[in-house]
């Protein structure tokens, strides 16, 4: 499948402008070394790469290169929630970006961990995409908003080194609930998400290895035993005065084992499906820029999502 196409051509000359800033993998172990029994469902290539959006979206690279030169890459996610009396209130809160799922360098200790914890170590590196995902808790708000706003999410980064800001408006699905496509839910984000996995050009082997729940587990061994142990801690958002009824509940535990069911009932994956991107670049004060990328859909048999290109006034 080609990643590359007719599509992507307008972004040369920002694929160019973003060569000079040097070029890393997007994954960063500093960020992160930061599940719930095996889910059952495998993913197969007619369920997985059936994507309207096959070819990469061509302000990713970009993105991903911006992230690697900025120092940390935590982001605002907004979300829609609904006040007393029903009306729509916005909601904000700051998040660690982990890139582009399901691609995720994890720390060398948690890599050990996977290969003695998890079937083979882990997935194959089979599939990539153009959806941002942070991890989360299913305890605190934001979730909930999404299930009552039709999944709108709007992300926005300011990377000062670059003087640069970037909007992500689009979907956001949460995965990893221990009970697998038993709950609906979780089969519904799956088939969302799922469908919008490419495999990858370099990758040459079958993808019937890969599982959505060494996808999740990946991103839980990723965080710190300690970090992990805040999927255990009381629930988020109550007062401090009010105990926990559940034993299993508390302040500073340090989690190893990757499938510790309380901590991986808790612990999700939330990707960013992204209908409109803008970069802002306030680097040059007397020729500031801005583009827009929207996502449309030509329509036909072979229907092909495609991203325009704007450039917009400041
Ligand atoms: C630097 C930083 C990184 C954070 N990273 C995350 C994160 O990755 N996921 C998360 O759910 N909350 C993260 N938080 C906490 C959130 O900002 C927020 O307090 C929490 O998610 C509860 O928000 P909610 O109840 O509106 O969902 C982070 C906070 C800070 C300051």
């Amino acid at each position: 499948m080609s990643t590359t196409s007719a599509l992507s051509k307008p972004l040369n000359r920002l694929q160019a402008a973003s060569q000079h800033l040097g070029k890393r993998s997007v994954q960063n172990p500093r960020i992160a070394y930061s599940q719930a029994r095996p889910y059952q469902f495998i993913p197969t290539p007619s369920k997985m790469a059936t994507s309207t959006r096959q070819t990469k979206a061509p302000w990713r690279d970009l993105l991903a290169s911006h992230m690697e030169q900025s120092s940390g890459y935590e982001f605002t996610i907004g979300t829609i929630g609904f006040d007393e009396d029903q009306q729509p209130v916005p909601r904000v809160r700051t998040c660690g970006c982990r890139g582009f799922f399901p691609e995720l360098d994890i720390h060398p200790k948690s890599q050990e961990e996977m290969k003695q914890q998890v079937k083979d170590g882990g997935n194959p590196p089979a599939y990539e995409s153009d959806l941002l995902c942070f991890t989360t808790d299913i305890r605190m708000e934001k979730l909930h908003q999404l299930e009552s706003s039709g999944h709108a999410v709007e992300a926005i980064f300011w990377l000062k080194d670059l003087m640069t800001q970037w909007r992500v408006k689009g979907k956001a699905f949460a995965i990893g609930d221990p009970r697998g496509e038993e709950f609906k839910g979780e089969k519904a984000s799956r088939e969302a998400i799922g469908s919008l996995l490419r495999v990858k050009e370099s990758y040459g082997s079958s993808v019937e290895q890969w599982t959505w729940d060494r996808a999740v587990t990946k991103y839980f061994a990723n965080h710190s035993p300690l970090a992990r142990g805040s999927f255990k801690n009381p629930f988020p958002g109550m007062p401090r005065s009010q105990e926990p009824e559940n034993p299993a509940l508390g302040m500073g535990q340090r989690v190893t084992e990757l499938h510790d069911p309380v901590a991986r009932g808790n612990f999700r994956v939330v990707t960013i499906i992204p209908e409109e991107v803008e970069r802002l670049d306030l680097s040059n004060q007397e020729d500031m820029r801005r583009w827009k990328w929207t996502l449309g859909q030509s329509g036909g048999k072979e229907e092909q999502s495609a991203w325009t290109e704007t450039e917009l006034w400041p």
